[in-house]
């Protein structure tokens, strides 16, 4: 565990621009986030034009003590689950969606009459949200379908100019975004696989549902529960295709197709055998390592400026794995190379 030395001083920066109504990018133990002030509506809609995020798609709010949420009379009843959730994975990567009041402004809600809340576990987000004395929305802080950041040089890669400025709490832990649960439906649901599980999930509340959205593609007509899920996102310029294969199978598969714009997002092992630009995401197996070098990954690859394509094997959806494979699927646009059953 790395010691993060907290400058009161930036801090205090941040706070006030936050207070009068600007947009400071801030470090979280996901992605970084792109954070206003949550109960200033005009503060939250520069969020969006920064962005380029579409108005229908709601902002997490993010608190600093589980306290927050009464405190600010976010939602209109804290349902017992939460409460449970709360002490299990609190501060940490895990958003729930529950009731909202009027206190939260129509940009934030996006029209829903829910509102998610997040208590991140990193320390400059908490000592931001202190400092600033009001609850923070936040969505990565990404332009609008890009890979979500986890350093504040890739915030300033998409954000330079946009923005009033950017907090360096260096590189998110996690470095997928934070699992969103709604507690708004009759049964718990998972509406975005993230840090905290599936399975440490139903360890607290018994039984847990997995949205439809997470491992598939939306039909024609359905609506999203989770706005965000609808759009292609996560993506690098290159072209992402998913191969459904062992290691053997995959390796030649790409060797076969070894051109200057190709790459292999592979693992650690796929390293020597592969005769094409190689970015691995780690250890084969070691899904914590591959979610924390996911994002990182995709902006390398766009970075190297001359690979057009990009191969990797669909990722196992076990643990922390799924939420590598829900982001990976997206940036993919869904399109998997199904090499068993050709
Ligand atoms: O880890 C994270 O959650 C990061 C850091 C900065 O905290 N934030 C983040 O925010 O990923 P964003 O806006 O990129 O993703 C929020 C997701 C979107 O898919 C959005 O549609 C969904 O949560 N969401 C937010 N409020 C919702 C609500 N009331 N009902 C359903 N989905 C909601
Ligand atoms: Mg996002």
């Amino acid at each position: 565990m790395k010691t993060l030395v907290l400058d009161e001083t930036q801090i205090a920066v941040a706070a006030q621009l936050l207070k009068n109504g600007g947009v400071v990018g801030i470090p979280t133990e996901t992605v970084y986030g792109l954070a206003a002030d949550a109960l200033n509506g005009e503060a939250v809609a520069k969020i969006f034009k920064a962005k380029g995020r579409p108005m229908d798609n709601p902002l997490i709010v993010h608190i600093a003590d589980f306290d927050d949420i009464r405190r600010f009379d976010l939602v209109s009843e804290v349902p017992e689950s939460a409460r449970r959730l709360a002490k299990a994975f609190w501060p940490g990567p895990l958003t729930m969606i529950m009731k909202r009041t009027d206190v939260i402004p129509p940009e934030v809600s996006a029209g829903l009459d829910t509102v998610a809340v997040r208590f991140p576990s990193h320390p400059v987000a908490q000592a931001v949200i202190r400092a600033a004395n009001t609850p923070l929305a936040a969505p990565s802080a990404n332009l609008s379908g890009s890979p979500s950041p986890t350093t504040a040089r890739h915030v300033l890669n998409d954000m330079d100019g946009k923005i009033d400025a950017v907090l360096d709490g260096g590189a998110s832990e996690v470095g997928v975004e934070s699992t969103v649960i709604t507690l708004a439906s009759e049964v718990p649901r998972v509406l975005r696989p993230g840090g905290v599980t599936v399975e440490m999930l139903r360890e607290v509340l018994g039984e847990v549902e997995v949205d439809d959205a997470v491992l598939h593609q939306l039909r024609e007509g359905e609506t999203a529960a989770s706005p965000g899920m609808k759009y292609k996102h996560y993506a690098p310029k290159a072209n992402v295709i998913l191969l459904k294969c062992d290691d053997t199978a995959y390796i030649s598969y790409v060797n076969a197709r070894a051109d200057d714009g190709v790459c292999a997002l592979c693992c650690d092992e796929d390293l020597l055998s592969l005769s094409v630009k190689t970015v691995s995401l780690g250890r084969r197996g070691d899904y914590l390592t591959h979610a924390r070098h996911l994002f990182d990954c995709l902006r390398k690859i766009d970075e190297n400026g001359t690979i057009q394509t990009v191969y990797s094997r669909l990722p196992s959806t076990e643990g922390v794995g799924l939420a590598v494979y829900n982001r990976l699927i997206r940036a993919a646009g869904f399109e998997v190379i199904d090499l068993e059953n050709l």
